[in-house]
């Protein structure tokens, strides 16, 4: 098989920009429409939501490549981490100088009149070491601002804790209050978010608006992959491209993991056989077992785990009642891993008393595993 092929249509590889995009289009368009609103809007700051490779760090870059050409300095997604502020500036900087190599010479010369900048707009070596990040970025701003460019930061991994984070919004808060024109755009899990949106210091995160991502369409999943394998003259019997789009559950993650395996144990001859189907379908499960359900799991307390545990020993739509009897506790303590395990975005609420897993493969996982 032409190695090309997978990497054409399916590359199962977190952060990386697949080739096209599957059901993301009026996300993407409700971002940019924020970036279109005046400074100070609500919609300039605004929060993806997301399971892991439900596609948030691909819908940051995507919005970093529409914002570009749209005219915005693009800080491009940074993760939370203790390098946060200093790499967010770097990144302004940076992306700025495309303006000034396609702008007139004269702007490179230290010229441009910004007090903190000596040559483009890099600050000189005292400013970076003595002026806070607010206002090193105040300065950035102003300066891109009278040069008619807007500014966009785009944050990724978002999560509580983080005293950077903290930094980082407060200095945008006071942007805003400056009347710069700025845009913040940030992605992480539902549990994380939940985090930092009890954080008293970050309520304005709580006024920002907040974009779901949602598993993907299944009848969308079918019929990119049925044009996927009909370009790549792979051969695949309808009733097992149905079976390839359920399968996904609508994961992006999944989706690109089934149509690289499916590609990849193709015959000879480019047919999807039965046989191929199985042996696929087992490759990506046992990746997407690897890389989200363990990883989800490792995130939670022994405790949590009982709770999905003893509940994917049940039929779905599974009773808080009858988890908390398995668990041997009392109902109302069962409540409260419910109440986070909601929260955490891995069980989602059926009716009252009645709770399912949103985390597709985690119950089959949980069954067929004692790891963890
Ligand atoms: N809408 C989509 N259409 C096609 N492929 C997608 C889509 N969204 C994501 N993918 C693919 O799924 C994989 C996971 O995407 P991504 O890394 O953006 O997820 P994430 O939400 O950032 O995950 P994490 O929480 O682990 O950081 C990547 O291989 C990406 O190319
Ligand atoms: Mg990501």
């Amino acid at each position: 098989m032409d190695k090309t092929v997978q990497k054409r249509f399916f590359s199962p590889t977190f952060g990386n920009k697949p080739r096209y995009l599957l059901g993301r289009d009026e996300v993407i368009s409700r971002l940019c429409e924020g970036l279109q609103t005046p400074p100070g809007s609500r919609e300039r700051a605004r929060l993806i939501i997301g399971q892991r490779g439900y596609g948030k760090t691909v819908a940051l870059l995507e919005l970093a490549e529409q914002a570009r050409k749209a005219g915005y300095v693009v800080a491009s997604p940074t993760i939370v981490s203790p390098a946060l502020l200093d790499s967010v500036m770097e990144k302004l900087q940076k992306d700025s100088e495309r303006f000034l190599k396609t702008g007139k010479k004269s702007v490179s010369g230290g010229s441009i009149g910004a007090f903190g900048f000596s040559a483009g707009l890099q600050f000189d070596r005292q400013d970076t070491e003595s002026k806070t990040f607010a206002f090193r970025i105040d300065r950035f701003c102003e300066e891109m601002n009278r040069r008619r460019k807007s500014v966009l930061i785009l944050i990724d991994e978002v999560q509580g804790g983080s005293e950077e984070l903290k930094q980082l919004i407060i200095a945008y808060q006071e942007l805003v209050g400056e009347g710069r024109d700025v845009a913040i755009v940030m992605a992480g899990l539902p549990a994380a978010l939940s985090v930092v949106l009890n954080d008293k210091v970050l309520t304005f995160l709580n006024r920002a608006e907040k974009i779901m991502l949602e598993p993907l369409r299944i009848a969308e999943v079918e019929a990119f992959f049925r044009r996927a394998f009909r370009e790549e003259s792979i051969a695949v019997p309808d009733h097992l491209l149905q079976k390839a789009a359920e399968k996904t559950e609508g994961s992006p993650y999944m989706m690109q993991l089934i149509g690289y395996y499916l590609t990849l144990n193709a015959t000879s001859d480019a047919k999807i056989t039965d046989k191929v189907f199985k042996k696929a379908i087992a490759g990506a499960e046992k990746d997407f077992q690897n890389d989200i359900c363990l990883t989800v799991l490792r995130s939670l307390s022994d405790r949590d785990v009982r709770f999905l545990r003893e509940m994917s020993s049940m039929d779905e739509p599974a009773l808080v009642a009858d988890i908390a009897k398995g668990m041997g506790v009392s109902r109302e303590y069962a409540q409260q891993y419910r109440r986070r395990l909601l929260d955490a975005g891995l069980i989602e609420t059926v009716k009252r008393g009645e709770v399912r897993f949103a985390v597709p493969y985690l119950a089959d996982y949980l069954r067929n595993t004692d790891a963890v």
